[in-house]
C-alpha cells in the first residue's frame, strides 16, 4: 500500500494494536525535524525553535480538532504513553470527596493495575464491574457516588466498544465523580466514539495511531482545581524563588505545562501532527473489509474458538488442541506477525474466562488484501494438519 512501500511482500504485520506501522510521510516529518529544525520547544527564541513551537502547538490543536473538542474546555499535554497518563493523573488528583475507584473487568493492565495501586494508596474501595458483550456498561447497576472511574473506550482483546460512553460520563458527573478514558485502542480506528466527549481525561498512545512513540492526555480544564502538581521540573514554571515557584499552568496559554515536566519529545510531537493529518485523510473501507473476511473465516472454522462476538480490526481466538504460542511461531515462519498470550488482560482472560493463551490479530491501514488471503491460506493448512 502507498505510504508503506518499505514493507516487504512477505511481511504480514497483524500487531497494530500494540504499535501501528508508521506511514512514510510520518517518518519523513520526524526526519525533517532532525535534519531541518532540531530544537527545543517552549524555551528557544531562534528560528528553529520558533518552527518547533509552531508545529508542536499545531499538533495540540489537531488532536483537539480530531475529537471535536474546543480549546476553551480542553487542553493537550504530551506524555510517554497511555499508561503514564493514567498513572500521572491518578497520582496527582486530590481525593477530598472521592470514596471509591471503579474500573471494569476487560481492562488492560494499564488501568487495571493503576486502579489497584490507587485504592491501596488512599485506602478506598475499588470496584471491578462487568462490561456487556457489546462493550457497554449498565449505568444503573452500580452506585457511582463520589467515584473515580477508569475505563477503556475500545478493548484490546476483541475491539468491543463502550457504546454508551456519553451516558456513562453524564452519570458519573451527576454523582460528583471523575472519569478517565483509556483511549489507547479507540484512536486508530474508532476515534469517533470520543468526539465531543465530556470526559475529564482521555489518555492515549500516539504509537497506536501511526505516529512515532509518544503519549498524550486530553484534559478537561474544569478538572484542574482537583490536581495538585507534585511531579515537577523544567518547563513548568514562570518564576522561582528560594522555596517557592509560580506554575506556568496558571497562565492560560501554558496550561498544558501542568503535566509536561522537563524536555519533551519534540520531534515525535511534530510527527504526531503529521500522523493525525494522515489518519484523518484515510478511509477505512479496506480495513473493514479485511477485518470482516478474517472474522468470517475464523468464525466458520469448527476448531476455532472466537473471543470476538463481532467484527473488529482486533480479533482474538484459540484453536482446539493447538498451543497459541506455537501457532504464533508457525505463522511467524510464514512472515505472519501476530500476538499470543493474554495481551496484558490477565484478569479477564485467565481468571474470569479461564481461556488458554490466545492468538490475537490486530489489523491496520497498512494491511493489503494479499495479507488476508495469505493468512487464510496458511491457517487452513494449520487447521487441516491439526
Ligand atoms: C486498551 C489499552 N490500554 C492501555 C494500553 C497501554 O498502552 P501503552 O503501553 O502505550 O501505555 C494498551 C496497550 O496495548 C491498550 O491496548
Amino acid at each position: 500500500m502507498k505510504d508503506f512501500e518499505y514493507l516487504g511482500q512477505n511481511d504480514i504485520y497483524f500487531d497494530a494494536a500494540c504499535q501501528s506501522l508508521r506511514p512514510q510521510p510520518v517518518i519523513d516529518a520526524l526526519t525533517d525535524y532532525y535534519t531541518k529544525f532540531n530544537s527545543c520547544g517552549e524555551r528557544v527564541k531562534y528560528k528553529w525553535g520558533v518552527t518547533t513551537d509552531d508545529k508542536v502547538n499545531a499538533t495540540r490543536k489537531k488532536l483537539l480538532d480530531l475529537l471535536k473538542l474546543k480549546s476553551k474546555d480542553y487542553f493537550v499535554s504530551f506524555t510517554l504513553n497511555t499508561t503514564y497518563g493514567i498513572n500521572l493523573i491518578l497520582s496527582q488528583i486530590t481525593i477530598d470527596k472521592i470514596e471509591q475507584v471503579i474500573t471494569t473487568d476487560i481492562e488492560h493492565n494499564s488501568p487495571f493495575l493503576a486502579t489497584i495501586a490507587f485504592s491501596d494508596k488512599h485506602h478506598i474501595l475499588r470496584k471491578v464491574i462487568s462490561r456487556k458483550k457489546d462493550g457497554s456498561i449498565d449505568v444503573n447497576a452500580t452506585d457511582w457516588t463520589n467515584s473515580i472511574v477508569v475505563v477503556n473506550a475500545v478493548s484490546n482483546i476483541d475491539g468491543r466498544k463502550l457504546q454508551n460512553l456519553k451516558e456513562l460520563v453524564k452519570k458519573i458527573h451527576k454523582n460528583n465523580g471523575v472519569i478517565i478514558i483509556d483511549a489507547a485502542q479507540a484512536m486508530a480506528h474508532s476515534y469517533e466514539i470520543l468526539e465531543k466527549t465530556e470526559a475529564d481525561v482521555i489518555c492515549l498512545s500516539a504509537h497506536k495511531m501511526y505516529s512515532p512513540s509518544l503519549g498524550a492526555m486530553v484534559v478537561r480544564k474544569s478538572l484542574l482545581p482537583k490536581i495538585k502538581t507534585t511531579f515537577i521540573g523544567g518547563g513548568m514554571v514562570d518564576d522561582v524563588d528560594l522555596s517557592e515557584y509560580k506554575l506556568s499552568a496558571k497562565n492560560s496559554h501554558h496550561v498544558y505545562t501542568k503535566f509536561e515536566s522537563g524536555l519533551q519529545a519534540w520531534g515525535e510531537i511534530v510527527a504526531f501532527g503529521e500522523a493525525i493529518d494522515w489518519l484523518k485523510a484515510q478511509n477505512r473501507v479496506c480495513l473493514e473489509s479485511h477485518s470482516k473476511q478474517i472474522f468470517k473465516f475464523l468464525r466458520d472454522e469448527p476448531k476455532v474458538h472466537m473471543v470476538n462476538c463481532e467484527v473488529s480490526p482486533v480479533i482474538s481466538f484459540y484453536v482446539d488442541g493447538v498451543d497459541s504460542h506455537l501457532l504464533g511461531a508457525a505463522l511467524s515462519q510464514e512472515g505472519i506477525m501476530i500476538r499470543s498470550g493474554y495481551f496484558c488482560c490477565h484478569y479477564y482472560l485467565d481468571h474470569v474466562k479461564h481461556y488458554p493463551p490466545l492468538v490475537r490479530l490486530s489489523l491496520g491501514l497498512h494491511n493489503r488484501q494479499s495479507d488476508v488471503e495469505r493468512f487464510i491460506k496458511v491457517m487452513k493448512r494449520v487447521l487441516e494438519i491439526n
